[in-house]
């Protein structure tokens, strides 16, 4: 009896250690590629260098770029050459942290993704070893999957967007929930922009050094059909319209929780297949929809939506930088440099001047009226207050460099950036700008 039990186990032992063996990358399917050799010959974004890999499913392909000679990051490429476009970098998987020329790529019997610099330093990995990946795959849609025996995605790109949305890409409560500004495009590290998925739905913020907290300055208000509850994720579509059949829509599906539902919100529509296309948030804080179509040979990429922009609902001035460091917007165009002694023409040397100081009496106001700051329109401010407590709030505070107060509604908004003010035309709206007494 025992020897039989015995046995038994032994068997079981046998089948349970096959079965783990067996959860492995087979070696053929293994690689390591070393960032290495000539440039590739065709024109990509943010004027980069490239290396291509031989990983691909067209139109994506996976490749090695960089835009200073040692900073180099892994990305996933869209576009095809068959005309000469500009092939557009819309995954990236090390921002912020670029390797030099001689780093590797590698894919283990283990099933770990790593890029390692030349000197052995891991830059980015998938954090996947020994979880029973068989295999790697970039899918028809741009998503490089990591699966199992199973083709449950172990690891996915989709998990991990810096400021580019591909379409059948989710944002999830609970999981990637943002999108990040890229800083300039020279230098891939994260920017002052975010796109986030918030329960109510999407917010926008511009993070200033010189402020505590990401300021908003736009949110999905009217987007979202949500009642009690939140959004549980979002992920972008291209749906061909069903009774006119040459229009083809970006659509934003979601769910909410609490109660569920889920709904589709168009967003922008093309007279083309628009599968592949994306949304970026751009190194201006802009969102923009992208389309690539690769059936034509001329003007194959197509700006199908800007979301700021002169001819839409929200004009550029609502773009925090869109003035520079300072200066007053309307109908989308800098208008007027504010200075202590009334409006000049603006230009991008337009600036106020600092505060070194913090004590009272060494520093003043001046006014503005019919002005917003960007963060206004939507956000609540404090209040009711008085102007006077408005002002001391702001006086007190080292970092504040002016603030905005409504007198209808006795509201008041402390600013720690300027940056683009917005002409609203509305008498009850005031801006007290610091200046230094000299
Ligand atoms: C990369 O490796 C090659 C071959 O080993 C070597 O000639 C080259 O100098 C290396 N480049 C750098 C930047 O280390
Ligand atoms: C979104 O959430 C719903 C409900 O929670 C779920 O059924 C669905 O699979 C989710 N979709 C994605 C892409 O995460
Ligand atoms: C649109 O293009 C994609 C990719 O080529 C293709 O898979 C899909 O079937 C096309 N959709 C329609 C409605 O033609
Ligand atoms: C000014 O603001 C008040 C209160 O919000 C509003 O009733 C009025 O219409 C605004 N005027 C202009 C010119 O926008």
């Amino acid at each position: 009896m025992a020897s039989i039990s015995l046995l038994f186990f032994f068997f079981i032992s046998i089948q349970l250690l096959s079965t783990i063996s067996l959860a492995v990358v087979p070696a053929s399917d293994t690689f390591k590629y070393v960032n290495e050799g000539d440039f590739g010959d065709y024109t990509v974004e943010y004027d980069a260098y490239y290396q291509a890999l031989p990983l691909s499913n067209s139109p994506f392909l996976l490749c090695f770029y960089n835009t200073t000679p040692t900073a180099f990051t892994l990305a996933l490429r869209m576009g095809t050459i068959r005309s000469d476009p500009v092939l557009r970098w819309v995954w990236e998987a090390n921002r912020g942290n670029p390797v030099r020329e001689n780093a590797t790529l590698t894919f283990s019997t283990d099933g770990n993704l790593v890029l390692a610099d030349a000197d052995g330093r891991i830059a980015w990995q998938t954090n996947t070893a020994n979880k029973g990946v068989v295999g790697l795959q970039i899918l028809p849609n741009g998503n490089m999957v990591l699966h199992d025996g199973k083709g449950n995605f172990i690891w996915q790109s989709f998990d991990s967007p810096t400021d580019t949305l591909l379409v059948g890409q989710s944002l999830r409560a609970g999981g990637p929930s943002r999108l990040v500004s890229r800083f300039s495009e020279s230098n891939n590290v994260d920017g002052a922009y975010s796109l986030v998925m918030e329960p109510k739905g999407l917010v926008m913020y511009y993070t200033s050094p010189n402020s505590v907290r990401p300021m908003v300055y736009w949110t999905s208000s009217e987007w979202f059909t949500i009642d009690k509850g939140g959004l549980s994720n979002l992920t972008l579509k291209s749906e061909a319209d069903s009774d006119e059949g040459f229009l083809y829509y970006l659509t934003f599906e979601y769910f909410v929780t609490n109660p569920s539902s889920n709904s589709n919100r168009n967003m922008a529509y093309s007279q083309y297949n628009n599968t592949y296309s994306y949304l970026r948030l751009g190194i201006d804080g802009n969102l923009r929809f992208l389309t690539f179509n690769p059936n034509v040979e001329e003007n194959s990429w197509e700006v199908i939506y800007t979301f700021f922009d002169r001819r839409s609902m929200e004009g550029e001035c609502q773009l925090p930088e869109r003035c520079g460091k300072f200066g007053l917007c309307e109908d989308s165009q800098c208008v007027a440099c504010p200075t202590p002694n009334g409006l000049i023409g603006w230009s991008k040397d337009c600036e106020s001047k600092k505060v070194t100081s913090c004590k009272s009496g060494e520093f003043g106001y001046y006014k503005l009226e019919g002005v917003d700051h960007f963060t206004i329109k939507y956000t609540r401010g404090d209040g009711g207050m008085k102007q006077s407590d408005c002002e001391s709030k702001c006086s007190k505070d080292c970092k504040c460099m002016g603030y905005f107060y409504h007198t209808d509604r006795s509201r008041c908004w402390i600013a720690y950036d300027l940056k683009t003010l917005t002409r609203v035309g509305n008498s009850t709206n005031l801006a007290y700008i610091k200046t230094p007494k000299k």
